[in-house]
Formats: C-alpha cells, structure tokens, sequence
C-alpha cells in the first residue's frame, strides 16, 4: 500500500469516533485531510466541526460541513488529528503542518484525542523529527541561541524567502538534535522561555487513541492518560 492509500484508510477509520449529533474536533495536515473526505460522507449526522487551521476550515466547508469557533462550544467528545512523531505512551511531536498552536487549543477542549498516522511515525524517543516551536517573531534569535545551549539547532522556517507566518501571525523554528526522553517535563520547561507561543510537544494534550495505518490494516493502539 502506498502512504497516501494508509493515510486514507486511517482517515476512514477515524468515522467510528465521530459522535452523531455532536461536534468533532479537527485537526490538521494531509491524514487528517482524508478523515476530513470521508466526514463528508455523514455531514448530515453531525453538528459541525471545530478546526485547528484555516486550511482545514477551508476543506471541511468545502464539504459542507459547519464550522464553530471554540469560544461558541463547550467540550467536545473527540479530537482527530495526525502526528510528526508519537512515542509508546501516546506523547507526540506536531505541528510539521504549521498549526500547533490551534491543535493545542483544540485538543485542549476535547475529551479524547484520536491520532491518525501511519506507522512511520512511531518511535521509541520524540526528537528525531525536528520540534516545531511557534515563537513570537521578536524572540527567535535569542531562542535560536537558547536552544543550542540544550543542544538544539533551531532553523526559522521560511516561506520562499520570508519567514513562515502562521496563522495567528507568528514565526517557527524547528529543532534538531533533541532526544526528549521525558516529554512533560520538556514541554513544560520549554513552554516557560519568553516568546515562546507553543511547543510542538504534545504530552499533556496526549494521544488516547492512536489508529496506525500498515500494511496489514489499521492497529490501534490505546493510551493511559491519567
Ligand atoms: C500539523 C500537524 C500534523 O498533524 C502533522 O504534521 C502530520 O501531518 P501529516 O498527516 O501530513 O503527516 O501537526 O501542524
């Protein structure tokens, strides 16, 4: 099976956490993309979707599917979304699609969190793929310096030329060279340094649920979170 095809077997399996007549969480990236398509498929059994991006905004009302804002909603029954990097306790690395931030938030307000990925992204310590971090743009040199003193090589991310702007108007850095064998604490430490908006570290906003796409199927993998 090529990548594209796990992708959306993932993407189709993720439907069976959908509440009908509830809102769902959604995130961003090309996984969630074909979860988004298939959601298509019962947009008449659901409420509507809160989304963690512009473009996922812009795909799930493509697909006539209604979009609230977090502020208008209380909790929401699950959240889906893809992963960079997801270790064996559901702790994961994101925003390689540059949404962070908004998955953050998102996440944050739903009860369960189902990543959808295929199995190259398990790994055993996160840090191989480079950790993105939303910063504040005028921080970032001063954070490229503060990240190579914990052995990080932070590189802004461009756009062509120009820095990356984010959709809530910031830049990122993605880090190399970090092996983050304790997530929460690294999460919570990197989240304290000025200008630093998000940490693509996803520990306290684990994974519950992960559905890996292979080639013999979709494994599903369970997390305690408590
Ligand atoms: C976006 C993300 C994505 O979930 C992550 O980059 C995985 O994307 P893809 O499904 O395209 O591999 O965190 O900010």
């Amino acid at each position: 099976m090529t990548q594209d095809e796990l992708k959306t077997m993932v993407g189709q399996a993720a439907l069976a956490y959908v509440v009908p007549g509830e809102l769902v969480g959604v995130g961003t990236g090309s996984t969630v993309n074909k979860f988004i398509d298939a959601l298509g498929g019962m947009r008449a059994q659901i409420k509507g979707a809160v989304s963690s991006s512009v473009a996922s905004t812009e795909r799930l009302r493509a697909a006539g599917i209604a979009v609230f804002d977090c502020n208008e909603v209380g909790s929401l029954p699950v959240y889906i979304d893809g992963a960079d990097e997801i270790d064996a306790q559901g702790c994961m690395i994101k925003g390689g699609g540059a949404a962070l931030t908004r998955e953050k938030i998102v996440a944050a307000q739903a009860l369960q969190f189902v990543c959808i990925a295929d199995q190259s992204k398990q790994v055993d310590v996160l840090g191989r793929f480079p950790l993105p971090v939303e910063v504040v743009p005028m921080a970032a040199q001063r954070l490229v310096r503060d990240f190579a003193q914990i052995g990080g090589q932070a590189r802004l991310r461009m756009n062509g030329d120009q820095p990356l702007v984010t959709d809530n108007g910031q830049w990122l850095l993605d880090v190399s060279g970090l092996h983050i064998h304790d997530p929460k604490a690294t999460e919570d430490r990197l989240s304290q340094w000025p200008g630093v908006l998000t940490v693509g570290i996803f520990a306290h906003q684990g994974a519950h649920v992960a559905l890996l796409g292979t080639s013999q199927g979709v494994q599903k993998l369970t997390f305690d979170r408590a």
